[in-house]
């Protein structure tokens, strides 16, 4: 049985994560800002998952805690909020970019940070970044996502940097990058584009892969994809 914490589980594949390792009796402490679709979520889950509304933009650390002080250890961080930024290049703001950067690069750093005590004391903990093909160096780009896009990228470079820095512990980080899956966001980056990946799919396979592939894989960055998006 691990300890986990997901962000982004109040809808879409975090949601579907969420649930799935709940049922296989993993605890679960499940991180959004939205309150009602965390209880439709604990409804889903059952007795295994507790939740905390939590904006990674303005990370409460101190309720954060009151939260895994009891759970004493974690086995698994799964950074999955996201957000997604489109926008031509030349009208992004600096608003855009801080949101873009903080949600989906800062946030997951800040997080990690906070609980690293926590991680430490797992036999074998497994920190699992969701990243996007758009962040993968080498695949296909769309006009418009270049924000999310280097954002992502930024995730992805800091799962090889911590591996690295941290490799004399007991702490593993990877980074999945995703490719089309059936969610709102999808359906706001990429309008009529049918994903032949739904996100049950995509969550039962991240379920696996944050409880189980730490132990083949440390410090990389795997790109998950089917489709082009
Ligand atoms: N769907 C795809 O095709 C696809 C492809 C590549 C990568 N991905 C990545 O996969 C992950 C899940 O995507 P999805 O499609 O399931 O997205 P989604 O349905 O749009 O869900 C995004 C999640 O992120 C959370 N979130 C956004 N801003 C937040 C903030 N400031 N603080 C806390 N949580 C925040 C949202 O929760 P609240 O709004 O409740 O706070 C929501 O639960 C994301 O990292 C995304 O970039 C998805």
């Amino acid at each position: 049985m691990n300890n986990t914490i997901i962000t982004g589980a109040s809808r879409g594949i975090g949601f579907d994560v969420a649930v799935q390792l709940a049922r296989q009796g993993h605890r679960v402490l499940a991180l959004s800002r939205d309150e009602e679709n965390l209880k439709a979520l604990k409804k889903e889950a059952g007795e295994n998952l507790d939740y905390l509304v939590f904006d990674l933009l303005k990370p409460d650390a101190r309720a954060l805690l009151g939260k895994v002080n009891p759970m004493e250890r974690i086995d698994v961080l799964i950074n999955n909020a996201g957000y997604l930024l489109k926008k031509p290049f030349e009208e992004i703001t600096t608003t855009d970019w801080d949101r873009a950067f903080g949600v989906n690069f800062f946030g997951p750093a800040h997080l990690i940070q906070i609980l690293r005590p926590f991680l430490e004391k797992s036999e074998r903990a497994h920190i699992l970044n969701i990243g996007s093909m758009g962040g993968y160096q080498g695949s296909a780009k769309f006009a418009g996502l270049l924000g999310y896009s280097a954002s992502k990228a930024a995730l992805a470079n800091l799962t090889e940097c911590l591996a690295e820095e941290w490799k004399d512990r007991n702490v593993a980080c990877n980074c999945l990058c995703l490719g089309a899956v059936q969610t709102e966001m999808l359906a706001e980056a990429f309008p009529g584009f049918d994903a032949p990946v739904s996100s049950e799919q995509m969550g039962g396979f991240i379920a696996y892969f944050a409880t189980q592939g730490h132990r083949f894989f440390n410090g990389k960055v795997l790109p998950v994809s089917v489709s082009t998006p």
